[in-house]
């Protein structure tokens, strides 16, 4: 009988170099390395010795070896403009129905990249992750909407409103969304890996990841002053998988956070995001809603690496969004 690894082996050498064939690498280190998240050689290119060692128990050294063997086998050299420019031509822009709120994003919500929206309570963050997840199904029929969800905010009778006000047949949509419920924050960040598994082993076309809400069971979970530092250690590491899962697919990762009121603060907006530095800087776009004017809500651009900050306003409907 030939096992799992065995067939693996013989996929893997009709295709190039992969992880069985890094000097150090054992079937059973493959296995832990795969278990862990490491499903490809990027993964372990850009992982830290420290990362591999917990992973798969391997000593330093090897796993310094594994790394430098990953990376000459990929050629990470520099790129030039060019090349980085024709690599962009691959993203897609998930495109909600405001006009409004997709110019703002540049005409939508990047694959490859993070976007996080943070607002108060109702200002529409879970609205918007539930039109996205519908809407990607309209611009590509055939790709897959991962949702993790932390607080129990996923309704499939919002996405059969959602899938009829776009045109679509909403049992179709409904299939092509995986939900997964995480219970604790430990929970939240092992499904956020094991999402590469969707894709590498059960070859799904996944284009949008959603985790609604990123903070909420960080923000439960660790208390007090004296376990911040911790927590941010953790959030850090979430978002680097976050961030590595939307790089190496070029899917879109969809991230809600929720403020808190800053008490110093006299003049201007007293909310901050949760999740602090870490969080703001691992995203790529940053959006701040707030509550507007008869039942609007303001989009507020606050961070993007090629976008102009801007503003601008939509209301949430039965049938989606629509521009104000
Ligand atoms: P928290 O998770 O509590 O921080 O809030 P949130 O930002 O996720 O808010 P959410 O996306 O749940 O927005 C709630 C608001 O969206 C409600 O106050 C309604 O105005 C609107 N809304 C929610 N569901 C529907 C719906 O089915 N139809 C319509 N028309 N509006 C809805
Ligand atoms: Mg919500």
């Amino acid at each position: 009988m030939i096992n799992k690894t065995e067939i693996k082996k013989q996929e893997e050498t009709e295709k190039e170099i992969t992880i069985i064939d890094l000097p150090g690498v054992g079937a059973a280190t493959a296995e832990k390395l795969e278990a862990a998240g490491y499903n490809n050689l990027m993964g372990l290119a850009v992982a830290s010795p420290g990362e591999i060692v917990e992973a798969s128990g391997v000593g330093e050294s090897t796993a310094r070896k594994i790394i430098q063997a990953a990376r000459a086998s990929l050629s990470m050299g520099f790129e030039s403009g060019e090349d980085i420019l024709k690599k962009r031509a691959n993203i897609m822009k998930i495109k909600t129905n405001s006009s409004n709120l997709n110019t703002l994003l540049g005409g939508g919500f990047e694959t490859g990249a993070i976007t996080e929206c943070f607002g108060e309570y109702g200002s529409g963050k879970t609205q918007i992750a539930h039109v996205l997840t519908v809407m990607l199904q309209k611009q590509d029929p055939d790709a897959i909407a991962v949702f993790i969800d932390t607080e129990n905010t996923f309704r499939p009778e919002r996405i059969i409103e959602l899938a009829k006000g776009a045109g679509l047949d909403p049992h179709k949509v409904l299939r092509n969304i995986r939900v997964a419920r995480a219970y604790n924050s430990d929970h939240q960040m092992l499904l956020a890996e094991k999402a590469t598994d969707l894709i590498t082993k059960n070859k799904l076309n996944v284009k949008l990841v959603v985790i609604d809400s990123l903070t909420a069971h960080f923000r439960a979970e660790f208390i007090g002053r004296g376990t911040l530092a911790e927590r941010q250690q953790k959030l850090n590491k979430h978002m680097h998988t976050l961030l590595r899962l939307a790089d190496s697919n070029n899917l879109c990762v969809y991230v809600t956070n929720q403020v808190m009121a800053r008490p110093d603060v006299f003049f201007g907006d007293p909310t901050e995001a949760i999740g602090g530095h870490i969080v703001a800087h691992s995203s790529t776009f940053r959006i701040y809603l707030r509550k507007g004017k008869k039942g609007s809500r303001v989009a507020k651009l606050v961070d993007s690496p090629n976008l102009p900050d801007a503003a601008c306003a939509f209301t949430v409907t039965t049938d989606g969004l629509i521009d104000f």
